[in-house]
This record gives C-alpha cells, sequence and structure tokens, in this order.
C-alpha cells in the first residue's frame, strides 16, 4: 500500500480518518492514548502544507444525533495535544463541511462532527461515501482500530480517492506482521480471557503460527476440566469441554506447545481483598474458584519467555482488575518488558483488556508495540481480512 513518502501533499485537502474513539466517563476523556497515537501523522501533514481535515466515529449512537455522542469534546482535546487550533463542523457532510473545509489555509486543521451521525456511515452507503469524499482531495487512513469495519469512512471513501496509509496504520501493520506472519522464532503467545467460546477462531489461528501458547484466565479453567481436573466453582464453559479437546490435539499435531497453568490462586470470593490461597490446579476445593494462575505458573511462563524471540500478548491471566487476582499478570507483564528492555523479545500487546492490564503493571510503554486497537487487533489475530487494510492494499 502506499504511504505519505508517496504524495504530495501541499495546498491538498486531506482527508485524514482518524479512530477518536476514546473512553469517555460522565463527558470526561479518559485516556487520551488513540488522540496522541495520530498526532504524528497530523503534524506530518500540517508540516507539509496539507489542509487537514479529520473524520472519526464516535461511541455508537446508530445513525442518529446524539449530542451526547459529538466530537467537539475531543476535537478540543486534540488542539491541545497539537498545540495549534482545531476548527469544528457540526456534521461531516452538506453545507457545515463544506464551509469548513472552504476556510481552511494550508496547514490549517478541521474535525468534522460523528461520522455515525448518519446511517449511511456504518452501512457503507455509496451516495454517503459520496458525500464524505466531497470534502477531499485525497484520503488517508490511520484508523487500523477501526478497520475491522467495512464502513463508509473506513473503506467506501477509499475507493473513491486517491488512498494512502497513515503513520499510524503502517506502524500497526508492521508490527502485527513483524508478530504473527514474519515473525523471529521461536515465536510465542499469551492468550487469556474468560471465554473459549469467544476466542475459538483465534485460537485456532494463533496455534497454527506460534510454538508456545500459553493459555490463561477463565478460559484456562475450561482446558483444565475438559482434561478432567476439577475447578471448584471456577467460571468455566461446560459445552466447551469436547472443543477444548480437539484444540489441545491440534496444538499437538501441529507442534504447537499448549501451556496451561500448574498452579491457581483460589478464593471463596470474588472481591477485592478477599481471603485467598494458592493449590495445585488439581487441588482446587470444590467451594472456591479460580481468580489467578499461582506463583509457579507466573514464574514458569516468564523462565520460558527467555527462550522466546517473538510474543503476541492479549488478555490477562487473572482476575487482574482486583487485587490480589493481578499478580501472575503483573509478574508475566513485567519478565516480558523486561526481556524487551533488554532487546532479547520482540513483544506486541493489543485487543480489549490488554493495555489496561499492562498499563497496571507499569509496562504498557516497556513493550516493543501496543496496538490502540481492540475489536480490529482480535480480527486480525483471528486471521480475518480486516476490510479497511484490504481497500488500502488493493490501491
Ligand atoms: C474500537 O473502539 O474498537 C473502535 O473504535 C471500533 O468501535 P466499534 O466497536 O464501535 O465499531
Amino acid at each position: 500500500f502506499r504511504t505519505l513518502n508517496d504524495v504530495e501533499v501541499r495546498g491538498k485537502r486531506v482527508l485524514l480518518r482518524a479512530d477518536l474513539n476514546v473512553p469517555m466517563h460522565d463527558g470526561k476523556i479518559t485516556d487520551t492514548t488513540r488522540i496522541e497515537r495520530v498526532l504524528p501523522t497530523i503534524r506530518e501533514l500540517v508540516e507539509k502544507g496539507a489542509k487537514v481535515v479529520l473524520l472519526s466515529h464516535f461511541a455508537r449512537p446508530k445513525g442518529k444525533v446524539v449530542p451526547e455522542m459529538s466530537l467537539a469534546p475531543v476535537g478540543e482535546r486534540l488542539a491541545k495535544l497539537l498545540g495549534r487550533p482545531v476548527a469544528f463542523a457540526k456534521d461531516c457532510i452538506g453545507s457545515e463541511a463544506a464551509n469548513a473545509v472552504g476556510k481552511l489555509q494550508d496547514g490549517d486543521v478541521v474535525l468534522l462532527e460523528n461520522t455515525r451521525f448518519h446511517e449511511g456511515e456504518e452501512k457503507n452507503d455509496p451516495t454517503f461515501s459520496k458525500e464524505l469524499a466531497a470534502n477531499g482531495d485525497l484520503y488517508v487512513d490511520d484508523a487500523f482500530s477501526a478497520a475491522h469495519r467495512a464502513h463508509a469512512s473506513t473503506e467506501g471513501v477509499a475507493r473513491l480517492l486517491p488512498a494512502y496509509a497513515g503513520r499510524l496504520m503502517e506502524a500497526e501493520l508492521k508490527a502485527l506482521s513483524a508478530a504473527l506472519e514474519n515473525p523471529k522464532r521461536p515465536v510465542g503467545a499469551v492468550i487469556g480471557g474468560s471465554k473459549i467460546s469467544t476466542k475459538l477462531d483465534l485460537i485456532g489461528n494463533v496455534l497454527d503460527r506460534v510454538d508456545v501458547l500459553f493459555i490463561g484466565g477463565a478460559m484456562a479453567n475450561t482446558f483444565l476440566a475438559a482434561e478432567g481436573v476439577k475447578v471448584g466453582k471456577s467460571l468455566q464453559e461446560g459445552d466447551m469441554h469436547e472443543t477444548a479437546r480437539t484444540i489441545a490435539a491440534r496444538a499437538k499435531e501441529k507442534g504447537c506447545d499448549l501451556v496451561l497453568p500448574v498452579d491457581a490462586v483460589v478464593s471463596r470470593e470474588f472481591k477485592a481483598g478477599a481471603e485467598s490461597s494458592v493449590v495445585p490446579v488439581d487441588q482446587v476445593p470444590d467451594d472456591t474458584m479460580i481468580l489467578d494462575a499461582g506463583p509457579k505458573t507466573a514464574e514458569l511462563i516468564s523462565k520460558r519467555l527467555e527462550t522466546l524471540k517473538t510474543l503476541v500478548w492479549n488478555g490477562p491471566l487473572g482476575a487482574f482488575e482486583i487485587e490480589p487476582f493481578d499478580r501472575a499478570t503483573v509478574e508475566v507483564a513485567r519478565a516480558a518488558a523486561k526481556l524487551t528492555q533488554e532487546g532479547k523479545l520482540l513483544t506486541v500487546a493489543g485487543g480489549g483488556d490488554t493495555v489496561s492490564a499492562l498499563r497496571h503493571a507499569g509496562v504498557d510503554t516497556k513493550m516493543s508495540y501496543v496496538s490502540t486497537a481492540g475489536g480490529a487487533f482480535l480480527e486480525w489475530l483471528e486471521g480475518k481480512v480486516l476490510p479497511g487494510v484490504e481497500v488500502l492494499r488493493a490501491k
């Protein structure tokens, strides 16, 4: 695909698709990572004298104008972080947008209102795509984290204008490719999470590509129970035992070492500071539940990391949000970060709870690459085609 190296942007209206879908609580932005990560692309375009027209979705207004889901506050925060004014248009198409874009001088930036205020966005309606495209001479996609959506602003517009990958999109794709497509071996994956049923495709695809797969979270309970281990009151999926056995058999066939916990932190209750104890996995008392992998498991995984060159990380190893059930996740994350900092391991992490788990461990900035993507990272791990990436490749 083509990048910003392949185009002259001076004086051009650049429609820049970012993912400004930041977490917000009571009208306040609680995490600005996604805004910060798109700044280099915006700055480069500004410095090169483009007229930058920012497009993004925000939350899920389902095709209606929902004032609480306006991008206006995100625009204000962006202006502060960018250190220059960011104009705002109350609509992403029509005369509001056209007027705001018409006023731009070279190097100016405007943010257009939430694309999902229009039904045409999620329907990938060609008419809506045309209306969006009317505000740009070319299209730059920097929204890897929204690339799993075949929407008008991620896919439709790319068909209508000369299309390029932005710097963040480039970085995400490079990191992902280094992790699973052309990894330095041996390569391992830490996959956590509560349900096998939601991660079946993911495990299936990862299994084909890695040498060792560490399973954590409640998902591990299902694998253990499927082997006949008594897991007490632990969260597990009784109807997935057969599937878990099939996965384990396939791993063996493929020469992928599937590593399950050997000990566990158990408790009678799931709450902060609850009384807990450590037991081998085959000695879980009937009236307790597994809430974290035990210290032996954390050590075993950490040691094993020393033998790897590449690691993909998705999902926590235990119920890390509630102490003391965060220990295994924290310990293994720190071990991975240390090896990464020493230049011995390439670590790529992303998806769902992963970033907050790494942040909790204090190592979110110490991995080789932490993706901004949630759902898109998961779909990529599943080996799925991401429409927003595919359309750039096709150009
Ligand atoms: C995300 O937060 O993962 C992306 O912005 C996509 O949002 P969506 O799940 O609402 O499509």
